[in-house]
């Protein structure tokens, strides 16, 4: 199985060896790691280059638009050019803290899906309460494709970004008691959906309260295949397929 969407940092985990061994353990054959501020990009590609399983995205999140200069998006595109990534994100529209910088996270956006389309990567998209922004701008790069990471939306929603293209990443909500996500998988099922989860967020039941790490990911995939009423078996071998087609992993 693969996480196809996590955090890895020094500051969140201990022991970086051990949370690596740990998933392995349980089953997990590759992750795919997001740095998503200048620093974090920075430590997201040393440690993926420490470990074979590990792989990257980077990109800067909407909550640093206020931070990123016209010298921030070249070193991005320098380290896109330099270093074996397999994304672009996490990029993209968060309005749960208010609109007052919508259009420079609007611009920031647009601006890291031009390098998608540049460079042929497909990008990791987050999105909160922004919906409707999100899906009109991914309209105007028809050519990008990508992940809509930890879909928390309606069924309707999931539909619209599957016609453009996207894949559905669920992760650890879906394990949720009061959560809905089980209409979406249901609707879109096994082969638009990656498993990922947001680690160190997001944990799923029952360890909701601990820190998240990709040796849960069984958890979120034990959760579909009884939604879908398919094997565990299934449920790991097409969403492995659908990661690999995506992310172009080796
Ligand atoms: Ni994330």
């Amino acid at each position: 199985m693969i996480d196809t969407h996590c955090h890895i940092s020094i500051e969140d985990y201990d022991d970086i060896d051990l949370v690596i061994k740990e998933a392995l353990e349980s089953g997990i054959s590759k992750i795919i790691i997001s740095g998503c501020t200048k620093e974090s990009i920075v430590e997201s590609l040393k440690i993926s280059s420490n470990y074979s399983c590990i792989y990257v995205t980077i990109g800067y999140h909407p909550s640093e638009a206020d931070l990123i200069t016209t010298d921030d998006l070249l070193l991005l595109e320098k380290q896109i050019q330099s270093f074996p990534i397999v994304g672009i994100g996490e990029i993209g529209l968060d309005y749960h803290y208010g609109k007052e910088n919508i259009n420079k996270q609007k611009n920031l956006f647009r601006k890291q899906l031009e390098l998608a389309e540049k460079y042929h990567l497909p990008v990791v998209i987050h999105s909160r309460d922004a919906t409707e922004d999100t899906i009109s701008i991914l309209k105007e790069f028809p050519n990008v494709k990508g992940d809509i990471h930890c879909f928390s939306g309606s069924k309707e929603t999931a539909k619209i970004y599957i016609s453009m293209g996207y894949m559905i990443g669920i992760g650890g909500v879906v394990t949720f008691k009061n959560s809905n996500l089980y209409k979406v998988v249901e609707e879109i099922g096994i082969h638009s959906i990656l498993l990922e989860t947001d680690a160190p967020y997001l944990t799923p039941s029952p360890y909701r309260g601990t820190i998240n790490s990709s040796k849960y990911i069984p958890l979120i995939a034990e959760k579909i295949a009884d939604i879908l009423n398919i094997s565990i078996q299934e449920v790991s071998d097409i969403t492995t397929e659908n990661a690999t087609r995506l992310f172009d992993l080796k």
